[in-house]
């Protein structure tokens, strides 16, 4: 506490709600001065020389003179690296309830058995560790290097350090460590979950502990809701992905490698990471894009298959004041012949902003409003928060109190915070029983009608004058009858409330996939569902931010997600939205939303002419459905994101690495988003292949850097010469659009269908494409003619 929280406090303390905060400040920064531990002195530590290895099944372990590193390489190719014993599970990451799969070999996470080909060998001085993605070579020091099987230097990882708490014993928990890495001068690093200035990291310090800004953030602002420790490096040598299992408070600093112009006197890149504690252990998964991000899923779980529905457009707004102006904004949409999916109702709608309550009084007959909406294909979707007010008599409540389910703090009191209704209590979800307790609440919303949850304010969020905005550090959890703190905690309690409201649907409502998007998160979330942008700033800069986000999250294994289209704040021009809308339709969640006290976010409020390029987007939208429904089942199956970056199929193309205002949707699409007033061109540079222009037919070649046409009707859309697109047809029956192939080549896509939104197996069928007597011929996988209408464009080019 300084000056200036002094001063903040006295100038808070004139409303209510202020005073809470304050208190609420106070409380945490006295609760932590009282009960975290003091460490005194600190003893550094690095591992010292090595003496002897041992080989175990998947690789071995390595004996230093002050640490132990065991190396170990899994079925499918993943590595894992563990300092003082660290093994990989238990894991938030790796862990979880079990996600639907439905054919043998569909991983849900978990750890995978080890790889009984891969062993430690002695080599030049150290050991090595043959595997059929990566060679691991241990120094005699502790330096870890990963190369690909052709012998190129992917990472390597420099000795670690440790600060070992005076008087503890050597890897206790309470270490604070630092690992330093090099990586080749060319690397280009995503990830590090949702960070609104990438989707490529620039060199600079990025901070693990999920956190709401608390204002609107632009790509300046970091971190955000969700941080994860996964970082995904792209380089001539190859791709990879490295994942810090550690939930603890950390900081990851990049810097650029420089490339010596061909003198080879390149300097490589390179990265130190430095955690508050918890184990030093990390996996590496090397291999192309699609080979890294199916490996990850594995690993972590394959994400959720939203129900069909979530692919439509939705509507949402902090501030609808009644059931009736809810039904006001669906018959906008119906009377402007503008297709919804879906409505959310944020806290207004429940009763003094308690979580599971209804306002009787302003939304008197929720189920009679979901019913209603449900009959013209609208469903309703509640936010949910973990904060209860604290208040007896409150179901919610006294339900926690007599499971023992709030957080406590040292002295066994429950951590009070406050949040939307006031003096609140907030679950221990890294407890399975309060998990259990707690996705049985969702009895309630499923009562009310509605059709899925969006999970807000779970970093977790608790109001504060000054300081962070969360619970206490020293503030009690359970972590899974483990024990600890909220130093460790706190980065996975969104995503242990996300495996709690998951089960809880799945459990009330068996028959149904769940919808749920939670605003925080880490690695693994993708098991349970999406999320969104936050609370993104209305402007330009917004708008760039909400493409890095989803375009970064994807790369994390999170591939269900959007911006809140318009931005969160104030009221965009009519161009800004127009724009902001015609990048949402490309995205996998596609929704308008807004604060309070912005502006109105319908797509009619903006003219006549805004209205109608919103509904020339929104017919693309429906007619790509079936091709959005197929990428999702893609992801579903083997992770790779719906929306990915330039380079995905192109690694090697160093001119792609830094594009972060293009991206391709699934294997066909190309899409160039226009993120800056005034355009009415825009240039992309093109990944290898051919390309069409979908407005115009135009062809053109990859590798090249071409100038499009972006009106302000449209953005630039390309297919890549040979894909089968499925598409939505007169009726909404599903048709092929084939885009004629390269004459020397042949080309292809799959088509999923099946289930909306239920469990049953879908259907995968494939399909090829090729040049025969000077036609395009389309044709099912086995040579037959496909089920469907052809329309085979770009033939004449
Ligand atoms: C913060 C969320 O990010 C936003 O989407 C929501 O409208 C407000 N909380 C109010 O619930």
């Amino acid at each position: 506490m300084d000056a200036r929280d002094l001063l903040r406090s006295v100038r808070m303390a004139g409303s209510a709600r202020g005073r809470r905060t304050v208190a609420a400040a106070w409380r945490r920064e006295r609760a932590d001065a009282r009960d975290l531990p003091r460490y005194g002195a600190e003893r550094a530590r690095v591992p010292g020389a090595a003496v002897r290895a041992e080989p175990m099944p998947g690789g071995g372990t390595v004996h230093f003179a002050r640490s132990v590193l065991r190396v170990r390489v899994a079925a499918g190719g993943a590595v894992f690296c563990g300092w003082d014993g660290a093994a990989p599970e238990p894991s938030y990451a790796l862990a979880g309830p079990s996600t639907w799969s439905p054919a043998p070999g569909l991983a849900d996470g978990g750890c995978p058995a080890a790889d009984p080909r891969a062993l430690l060998e002695p080599d030049q001085g150290g050991w090595r560790v043959v595997s059929e993605r990566v060679t691991v070579r241990v120094s005699a020091h502790g330096a870890v290097e990963f190369r690909t099987p052709g012998g190129r230097l992917l990472r390597r990882e420099l000795p670690p350090r440790w600060w070992d708490p005076a008087g503890a014993a050597e890897g206790t928990r309470g270490a604070r460590w630092v690992q330093r890495s090099e990586t080749p001068a060319d690397a280009r690093v995503y990830g590090l979950g949702g960070r609104a200035a990438g989707p490529r990291l620039a060199a600079g310090t990025y901070r693990l502990w999920n956190t709401d800004p608390g204002s609107p953030f632009e790509p300046g602002d970091d971190p955000l809701y969700i941080t994860m420790p996964v970082q995904l490096l792209v380089s001539d040598a190859g791709c990879h992905l490295v994942f810090h299992d550690n939930t603890w408070d950390g900081r990851v600093t990049l810097r650029d490698g420089e490339e010596g112009a061909g003198s080879g006197h390149d300097r490589h890149g390179g990265c130190e990471l430095r955690m508050d504690g918890g184990p030093l252990r990390y996996w590496v998964v090397a291999g192309t894009p699609s080979r890294v991000l199916a490996g990850w899923t594995a690993l972590t779980g394959r994400p959720a298959l939203p129900p069909r529905w979530a692919l439509g457009h939705q509507h949402a707004r902090w501030g609808f004041g009644s059931g009736q102006e809810v039904r006001r904004v669906a018959a906008g949409y119906r009377e402007h012949g503008l297709p919804l999916s879906a409505l959310h109702l944020d806290i207004d709608h429940f009763d003094g902003h308690r979580v599971f309550t209804v306002d009787r009084a302003r939304f008197p007959d929720l189920p009679g409003l979901a019913h209603d909406l449900g009959e013209q294909g609208v469903r309703l979707v509640s936010v949910v928060g973990p904060a209860v007010k604290r208040e007896p008599g409150l179901a919610a409540y006294d339900g926690g109190r007599a499971v023992d389910a709030f957080v406590r703090d040292a002295r066994g009191r429950e951590v009070r915070g406050t949040v939307w209704p006031g003096e609140a209590v907030f679950p221990d979800f890294t407890d399975p029983a309060v998990r259990a307790w707690w996705g049985g609440l969702y009895a309630e919303r499923l009562a009310q009608g509605f059709a899925g949850v969006r999970h807000d304010m779970n970093e977790p969020v608790s109001f504060a004058a000054f300081g962070e905005p969360t619970l206490p550090r020293s503030a009690r959890h359970a972590l899974e009858g483990a024990g600890g703190d909220h130093r460790q905690a706190h980065n996975v309690y969104g995503l242990a409330m996300a495996a709690a409201g998951y089960q809880g649907l799945r459990e009330l409502r068996p028959e149904q996939r769940p919808f749920l998007v939670s605003r925080s998160g880490w690695a693994g979330m993708q098991r349970y569902g999406g999320t969104w942008s936050g609370d993104v700033a209305t402007g330009w800069a917004g708008l760039r931010a909400s493409l890095a986000l989803v375009l970064g999250l994807g790369l994390c294994g999170v591939p269900y997600s959007g911006p809140d289209v318009g931005g969160f704040t104030g009221s965009p021009s009519p161009e800004l939205y127009l724009r902001w809308f015609q990048l949402g339709a490309y995205l996998p969640f596609f929704r308008t939303h807004s604060a309070i006290d912005a502006g109105p976010r319908e797509p009619w409020e903006f003219g006549p002419e805004v209205l109608e390029h919103a509904r020339a987007a929104l017919a693309e939208r429906a007619r790509l459905l079936p091709y959005l429904d197929t990428l999702a089942h893609v992801a579903h199956r083997t992770g790779a994101p719906y929306v990915r970056p330039l380079w995905w199929n192109s690694p090697g193309d160093r001119a792609l690495r830094d594009c972060g205002d293009a991206f391709l949707l699934g294997d066909s699409l190309l899409v160039a988003p226009v993120l800056e007033p005034g355009v009415t061109m825009r240039a992309v540079r093109l990944p290898r292949g051919l390309w069409y222009d979908t407005a115009t037919g135009e062809a053109h070649r990859g590798r090249t850097r071409v100038r499009l046409a972006a009106p302000q009707g449209r953005i630039p859309v390309l297919a890549r010469a040979g894909a089968v697109l499925p598409v939505a047809g007169e009726g909404g029956a599903v048709e092929l659009e084939a885009w004629a192939p390269r004459r020397d080549r042949s080309g292809g896509g799959v088509l999923f269908t099946g289930d909306p939104d239920g469990w049953g197996r879908p259907r995968m069928e494939r399909f090829v494409s090729r040049w025969a007597d000077g036609a395009v011929l389309v044709e099912q996988d086995g040579g037959e003619e496909p089920g469907y209408a052809v329309r085979v464009r770009g033939a004449g080019s």
